[in-house]
């Protein structure tokens, strides 16, 4: 079938029915998150949500996500998640206004140039041999959070590659794991920093530890003034126009932001995916058959990437299916107008991507786990983006794919695993879509397999 060209029909607008008084939408929100976005497309392409006192325009219509995303003199990174984000994070990368996105990205960029993707693959190939060096058939692990452990140990291996004990880097990174959770609670309940309790002291401490763990890393670097290609090195040569370097607290926030943004997000398209297998085994044996045939059970490697199309299949279909960065917000800077109705400023417009890539008109079979569309062409370009568009395209789409599909091809190559409980998984929509805690029951994978 030939996929149908993109926003092609004029978008609806609607309205979300069944707003509660005073709360709007949020209970639903709360308790079938999913369920009820699910059901906003039948309502139009651009539907207004109550969530308390606030409306909100979630659009699922490809050229209007374009729209909000590219027109940056209209829309902005605001709202009160980025003010709450960047009041516990600070101002980096991925929460920066348009102002001074174009600065901060330029620093980045060259982090994540191609030709460092060699190295940062071969850091993910060893920590994910870590993570699984401890699993033995007949355990049951988490495997979200597993995968959690993996990435946040990989972003700090990749983001500060010099001079970084064992020991240090899983301090760093159980610090992280911390901060990480305890960040997304204080976006959705500020009052959380406000109230001394068991959390609280647990998130402050992490928080400490995390800063002194930079700030001497930061020293360290200073010291040698070694530049040693990665993340770090290149913030710390940055200077502004009038030649300021970045301090240790701006160094600080630039670094949580990126972990920020890519260890949970790429750690939910992995739990993803296995959870998708075990659902799923005739896709699981076809990935199966690729793996076996191109590593024949030897640990896979960056390189190895090229030779394995299914296994890049299964992660785009897992990334359109349950994207990670499910909702991106911004907000209207001025008048504006979305498909012909007026936005007056600050209305807060949400880019919903998990319903973007649900579209009925767009997919065969649009909620159906089925890698195999990718190869037979049924996607088209503009209908899957879960990294995003524009001048603010995710930083780290490559590397984050790059992650995902070595550490899908290391444990499935090498261990079946079945859901240890009946229940289907209650993703989470916070601000990654989040399978949820995924206990499974780990099996090796016998001569029998290959
Ligand atoms: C599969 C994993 C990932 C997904 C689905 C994802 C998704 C996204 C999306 C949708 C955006 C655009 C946000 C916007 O326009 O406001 C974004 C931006 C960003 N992502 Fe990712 N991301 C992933 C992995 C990563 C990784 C691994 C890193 C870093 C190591 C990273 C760092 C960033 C940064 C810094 C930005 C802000 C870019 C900018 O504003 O210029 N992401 N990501």
């Amino acid at each position: 079938m030939t996929p149908h060209v993109t926003g092609a029909e004029e978008p609806r607008h609607g309205t979300a029915p069944g707003a509660w008084p005073f709360l709007g939408h949020l209970p639903y929100l709360a308790v079938r998150p999913l369920a009820f976005l699910d059901s906003l497309p039948d309502h139009g392409d651009v539907v207004r949500v109550r969530m308390g006192p606030r409306t909100v325009h979630v659009v699922s219509h490809p050229a209007l996500v374009r729209r909000v995303l590219t027109d940056r003199g209209s829309f902005d990174r605001g709202g009160v998640l980025y003010d709450k984000v960047r009041a516990v994070l600070g101002n980096g990368l991925a929460t920066c206004s348009n102002a001074e996105h174009r600065g901060q990205r330029r620093v980045l960029q060259p982090a994540f140039h191609h030709s460092l993707m060699e190295r940062y693959a071969a850091v993910m190939a060893a920590e994910t041999a870590v993570v699984t060096g401890g699993w033995r058939s007949g355990a049951v692990v988490d495997v979200t959070e597993e995968a959690f452990r993996l990435t946040t140990a990989v972003a700090v291996r990749t983001l500060f590659s010099a001079g970084v004990t064992a020991r240090a880097a899983e301090e760093l990174r159980e610090a992280l794991d911390v901060l990480l959770r305890g960040v997304y609670a204080r976006v959705v309940a500020p009052a959380l920093d406000r109230v001394p309790s068991p959390a609280r002291r647990r998130y402050r401490r992490a928080l400490a530890r995390w800063r002194a763990g930079v700030a001497a890393i930061v020293a360290a670097y200073r010291a040698t003034g070694v530049d040693h290609g990665d993340a770090l090195s290149l913030l710390l040569a940055v200077r502004d126009e009038r030649g300021r370097a970045l301090s240790d607290a701006e160094l600080g926030d630039q670094v949580a932001t990126l972990v920020l943004a890519g260890a949970e997000t790429t750690s939910s398209v992995v739990a993803w995916a296995l959870r998708l297998l075990a659902d799923h085994p005739e896709v699981a044996a076809r990935l199966h058959g690729e793996l076996d045939a191109v590593l024949g059970g030897r640990p896979v490697t960056g390189a190895d990437l090229p030779r394995l199309p299914y296994t890049g299949d299964v992660v785009r279909e897992v990334l359109r299916l349950y994207p990670p960065a499910w909702a991106v917000t911004r907000t209207a800077v001025r008048e504006t107008e979305l498909a012909g109705r007026s936005l007056p400023p600050g209305s807060l417009v949400i880019c919903c991507l998990y319903l973007v890539h649900r579209r009925h008109d767009v997919f065969r079979d649009a909620a159906r786990f089925d890698p195999g569309r990718w190869a037979a062409g049924e996607v088209p370009r503009d209908a899957c983006v879960p990294f995003g568009l524009g001048a603010t395209k995710c930083i780290g789409d490559v590397f984050g794919t790059v992650e995902a599909t070595l550490a899908l091809a290391a444990m499935a190559s090498r261990w079946r695993m079945t859901p240890a409980s009946p229940r289907p998984p209650r993703p989470v929509p916070r601000i990654v879509l989040s399978p949820g805690p995924q206990p499974m029951l780990l099996a090796e994978r016998g001569a029998a397999d290959h």
